[in-house]
């Protein structure tokens, strides 16, 4: 085994992608795969040297990370420019030596100097991330549907409100969803950008998916002819006692109306032979389960946080979002890589520490420096949680994660930063 300091982290280069995607392949447990040049060529085109790192071991590469630019929608509908972190595998036989921790200090101190508000990652395991000052912004509910309990009149044959439902194939898909997405993206706190290989892989493209099941794509338009809404979805193929019993996978849904969102979902529930439907990841209020006259039929199988920010830059962060009341607040911010609760860590920077006074108001907001006394105390991992609008500083107060320095002001953080709507994040990177 090399000493740690032998292991060298650094960019990759065009040279190094067949063994970095070798290694990505080994730290996610997937069979590697042997890719003539021009399938290389093809199916790693999107991945940036320069924001690619790897970790060597000798000539070999033993760890992965990956970050590329993104854009991250907050409340009030501006957005800030992020770091989108993926691809994190460390070897397992390169694990618990600090390569992440190498790999992430080089990532976030790029990110914070390139001028990047935040970074954003999913995380696979929820213990990983939370010492680099991320926290879980965003969250998600899964639901499965008893389609005989909803209580939808069987007779349902298309929506009631003028608009339409048509099935549709990948190359129309890959047409109206990029402008569909991007009109939800911008309305909603906590969706990031799509970029154009998104769809491509989504929709099966040749050439850049091993393997492939063509699902079933539905689009809802409205009576005017706007294209509000898109699903794509499979079926198992499912009989006992010689009824049909198919359940009906959601692999993505996104929809810009509720009459679009109520519509598609009255659409798959009235699938012949469908009698379940597994929704995939739905935004944690989604209206889904009050569409039907009995909400509980939809049962809840899985929630989980989803978007994990790191806050960079506290003042751009504070000024870029909205505020529904009027308010002036001090935070006091640790940063997680240097607060009691990331002990250990050894390098990185502490990007948001200090404190700041917000001055809040329907009109905009001020964000500055201050070296008044803060009215709370909280690490940076916890405000980008309060920052989306998701978290209440009262229940993190009681949990002993935000210090109230000044009576009430944990009320006063809610009022200013909750937002009526959960913010919500429908890709997965
Ligand atoms: C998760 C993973 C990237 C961690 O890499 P690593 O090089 O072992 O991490 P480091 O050695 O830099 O760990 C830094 C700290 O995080 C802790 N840590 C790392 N991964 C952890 C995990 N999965 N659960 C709990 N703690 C973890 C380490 O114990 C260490 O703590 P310490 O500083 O208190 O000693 C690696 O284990 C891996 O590739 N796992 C499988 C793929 C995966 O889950 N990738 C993440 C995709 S989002």
């Amino acid at each position: 085994m090399s000493p740690t300091q032998d292991i060298v982290v650094r960019a990759i280069t065009e040279d190094d992608k067949a063994d970095w995607i070798r290694a990505l392949n080994t730290g996610f447990l997937r069979p590697s795969e042997t890719w003539s040049e021009q399938e290389l060529k093809d199916r790693t085109a999107h991945i940036v040297p320069a924001r690619t790192l790897g970790a060597f071991d000798g000539d070999r590469c033993v760890a992965t990370f990956r970050s590329f630019p993104q854009r991250l929608t907050v409340v009030g509908g501006g957005a800030v420019p992020a770091d989108a972190i993926s691809n994190v595998t460390v070897s397992p036989t390169h694990r618990r030596r600090g390569l992440l921790t190498r790999m992430m200090a080089e990532d976030l101190t790029a990110a914070r100097d390139r001028g990047d508000v935040v970074a954003t990652l999913i995380a696979a395991e929820y213990p990983i991330y939370g010492r680099y000052g991320f926290g879980p912004a965003t969250r998600t509910t899964e639901w499965t549907i008893d389609v005989p309990r909803t209580g939808l009149d069987p007779r349902w044959s298309g929506p009631a409100d003028g608009g339409r439902i048509d099935l549709v194939d990948g190359a129309d898909v890959r047409k109206l969803g990029p402008e569909l997405h991007e009109r939800l993206r911008r309305a909603q706190p906590g969706a990031v950008d799509r970029d154009e290989r998104w769809w491509r892989l989504n929709t099966g493209e040749r050439g850049i998916v091993s393997s492939w099941t063509e699902p079933f794509y539905a689009v809802y338009r409205s009576a005017a002819g706007e294209v509000q809404g898109l699903a794509s979805y499979e079926s198992d193929d499912h009989w006992h006692d010689k009824q049909p019993h198919n359940t009906a996978d959601v692999n993505w849904l996104i929809a810009t109306t509720p009459a679009a969102e109520r519509a598609l979902w009255h659409f798959l529930c009235s699938i012949d032979w469908i009698t379940k439907v597994k929704t995939g990841w739905r935004a944690p209020d989604d209206l889904l389960p009050d569409f039907f006259p009995d909400p509980r039929a939809a049962r809840v199988t899985a929630q989980a946080d989803w978007l994990w920010v790191r806050i960079l830059d506290v003042v751009r962060a504070l000024e870029a979002r909205t505020y529904a009341g009027t308010g002036t607040l001090v935070l006091e911010v640790f940063d997680g890589w240097g607060s009691p609760r990331s002990s250990g860590v050894e390098s990185g920077g502490r990007f948001a520490a200090g404190r700041y006074r917000l001055d809040a108001g329907p009109d905009g907001a001020s964000c500055v420096p201050t070296s008044e006394d803060g009215d709370l105390v909280l690490d940076v991992a916890d405000l980008a949680a309060l920052w989306l609008g998701d978290e209440s500083a009262v229940r993190l107060a009681a949990l002993g994660r935000v210090g109230e320095q000044r009576k009430g002001a944990a009320a006063v953080a809610d009022a200013l930063l909750r937002t009526s709507r959960r913010p919500w994040c429908p890709d997965l990177f």
